[in-house]
């Protein structure tokens, strides 16, 4: 049955590859016509006339150099199979999409990389992309690279692209520059760096969105603590509160940054000021009442040590946590540069909708907080883009899908992300996320995992550094059901005689058996060790659960004398207009320009300290949870080797388990059991 599989599966491959076959061209011509004049001139007329030696040796020589040329071209499939240097040993599957190479056509695609078996182009299709592709590998195997190759398609294609580099590298702003050089397209090019804010373009992630979708996204700031059971209830209240506040600004047409908000949750009088500009802009409006109401919550009535009356700091700040600080953050310094603005020359809406090419730059990696919680809001902003997206009408919405690279994910990873895979496919925007480990998603909550990896259609497996992540990435590609085979051996000897004898009788056995035994068992289709052991530039690829590849990727590079060509990299400034939405003209907020008058300096540095403690802390106690979750993978490991006890019983070496039959069970759709499975197994 197993051979029978087999041998029709070789058969299948080999028929394949005589299709595939291109015979044609002048040398493939000339040898058909020797062959056929060979054969010609057995014929008996000819041959008369060809009798003499040497002439006779002539219709020989014909058909053996033709039929040999023909011999030769029939087997290239095969002389090319192996064609890139591969540890595995695994045929790779066709490829999912065969482009269509006719002058004009579009390939409807991008190139991943090439089998390692046939050297065969993989190409996956726009549907398929827009259900994300995952990339995991350890550091400096090629991930980057990977991703590279995908970005210079989908910028030579005229596709949108946000790129979010979690390990700030000059190097990939350049290249994505020559890119864009290379396609004619640097007036599409747009930069946010807080690197470098003089070469950044400018940005303001808190401005656009509905009112409840940006709380959301700045709450997104504060770090999810799991042992404080009164958490959930701050966030709700907080979330409300931001809520109206963002609503009633958006109703008076304010234009606003972080610091206009950090004024705003740290200073009454401020809220007073935005609830008589509300009035006089909106005096029936909806908005103005519930920001009515809920500053009624927090009044002072005028006493004879407050004559003023005013807002009650404390209760305030009660409600809106360690908000203020956080933002503050974000309106100072380098990032200031980039982030005060009211204009920004990058919308991520309008951007995504004009097919963009983005670069963004997180300054740090891991260990900066302020780094990690901007990539969060950059995260939150994408959701409100993708948000948007979705409610427009299929035809208006980004083709060739958006591209979104997010490199070394798992720094700015939280929460947030477990819904965007699901909503983005709809707003053809597809998502690849690059990580060095699982461990991060599965340290916040095994759903995200299950969400964001389990829904990844297409997962590019690079070598992998730990036994953890090894297990894990050999768990996603999957399982095959194989025959575990078994050989023990024993051998007895006996002897005996009676010490007191008056015959010379004694006794001498000897005895040997052979047992083997065969076992079907759930095995990985390719091993963790395996998986630690591939090369630099070589994935494996699992496609929609089913199919494997072993890919090769090529690195996409310009030359030295084409750098120079392309020249510095310049970022496109754009005039600033003011901000107009639907036509209406937005006034700044106006709590910005006066900051010295709103905030004491020393109370909001205090305030920004003690967020950047907490968010130390929160930063730390995640990083000690992926290092417990890998090591705790590493040990399960060891206390469970691959090798299981034979039927035989025997403690004799057992042989290495052979592959009969094969059932790939590597996943897409996951379902609550998965999750439950992975629970389960993580307690
Ligand atoms: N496909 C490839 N062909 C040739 N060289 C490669 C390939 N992939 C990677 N390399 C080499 O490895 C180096 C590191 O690759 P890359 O930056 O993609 O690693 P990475 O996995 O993104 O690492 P990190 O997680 O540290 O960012 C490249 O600069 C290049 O020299
Ligand atoms: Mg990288």
């Amino acid at each position: 049955m197993t051979t029978a599989s087999n041998f029709r599966r070789k058969l299948d491959v080999g028929l394949a590859h005589f299709y595939n076959l291109k015979v044609g061209g002048t040398s493939d011509t000339v040898a058909a016509l020797s062959v056929g004049c060979g054969l010609l001139a057995t014929s008996p007329a000819l041959s008369a006339q060809l009798g003499a030696f040497p002439y006779s040796l002539l219709p020989i020589a014909c058909t053996m150099a033709g039929g040999a040329w023909l011999a030769w071209r029939a087997m290239e499939p095969w002389r090319r199979e192996h064609a890139l240097a591969s540890s595995l040993k695994i045929r790779s599957d066709q490829s999912p999409l065969e482009p269509d190479h006719t002058p004009g056509a579009t390939t409807g695609g991008l190139l991943v990389g090439y089998t390692t078996d046939s050297g065969k182009p993989i190409y996956i299709d726009d549907e398929h992309l827009m259900r994300h592709l995952f990339i995991i590998g350890q550091s400096g195997v090629g991930k980057t690279v990977a991703a590279s190759l995908l970005m210079f398609q989908q910028i030579q294609r005229g596709g949108g692209l946000l790129f979010i580099d979690g390990k700030i590298d000059a190097a990939n702003l350049a290249q994505i520059y020559h890119y864009c050089c290379y396609t004619g397209r640097q007036h599409d090019f747009l930069v946010i760096n807080p690197d470098d804010p003089d070469n950044s373009n400018t940005y303001n992630p808190v401005l656009f969105g509905d009112a409840d979708e940006k709380a959301d996204g700045i709450l997104q700031l504060i770090p999810s603590t799991e042992t404080n059971p009164g958490a959930d209830f701050f966030k709700q209240e907080a979330k409300q509160a931001l809520t109206t506040l963002i609503r009633a600004l958006q109703r008076a047409r304010l234009a606003y940054n972080v610091i206009d908000l950090t004024v705003l949750l740290m200073n009454g009088n401020a809220m007073l000021e935005l609830e008589r500009k509300l009035a006089t802009a909106a005096p029936n409006s909806a908005e103005l009442k519930e920001f009515t109401l809920f500053l009624d919550k927090f009044r002072v009535q005028p006493s004879p040590q407050n004559p003023a009356g005013g807002i009650d700091m404390k209760k305030l700040k009660d409600v809106f946590g360690g908000i203020g600080g956080r933002l503050y953050s974000f309106g100072t310094g380098k990032f200031g540069q980039i982030m005060n603005t009211y204009d920004p020359e990058v919308n991520l809406y309008e951007a995504i909708r004009g097919n963009k090419i983005i670069y963004c730059a997180l300054p740090t990696m891991g260990k900066d907080t302020t780094a990690r919680n901007f990539g969060r809001m950059v995260i939150a902003d994408l959701r409100t883009a993708i948000s948007w997206l979705q409610k427009l009408p299929e035809k208006d919405r980004p083709w060739p899908p958006f591209m979104a690279f997010c490199d070394e994910a798992g720094s700015y990873l939280n929460e947030n992300w477990s819904r965007i895979p699901e909503q983005s496919r709809s707003a053809h925007v597809f998502f690849v996320p690059a990580v060095q480990t699982v461990a991060n998603f599965q340290a916040i909550s095994d759903e995200l995992y299950e969400m964001v990896i389990g829904n990844a259609w297409t997962k590019l497996i690079f070598k992998v550094g730990t036994q953890g992540t090894a297990e894990e990435a050999a768990e996603l590609i999957g399982k095959k059901i194989g025959v575990l085979r078994s050989l023990a051996g024993t051998t007895a000897e006996s002897s005996s005689m009676s010490m007191l004898r008056h015959l010379p009788e004694s006794n001498q056995g000897a005895g040997a058996s052979m047992a083997s035994g065969e076992r079907e068992q759930e095995m990985c289709i390719i091993t963790p060790d395996e998986l630690k052991g591939l090369q630099k530039g070589e994935a494996v690829m699992t496609y929609g659960g089913d199919q494997i590849f072993n890919i090769r990727i090529p690195m996409t590079k310009f030359d030295k004398e084409a750098q120079a060509r392309f020249g510095e990299f310049r970022v496109n400034r754009f005039r600033a207009q003011g901000l107009t939405i639907d036509g209406v003209h937005w006034r700044p907020a106006g709590f910005f320009a006066n900051v010295d008058r709103y905030l004491s300096t020393a109370a909001v540095r205090k305030e920004t300290a003690k967020a950047h403690e907490e968010d130390q802390k929160a930063l730390n106690a995640e990083l000690a949870k992926v290092a417990e979750l890998q090591k705790a993978q590493g040990d399960a490991q060891a206390a469970a080797p691959g090798t299981a006890p034979s039927s035989a019983g025997s403690t004799a070496p057992s042989t290495a388990p052979s592959t009969t039959s094969s059932t790939k069970t590597g996943g897409f759709t996951p379902d609550t059991d998965a999750i439950n499975n992975r629970k389960q197994k993580n307690s």
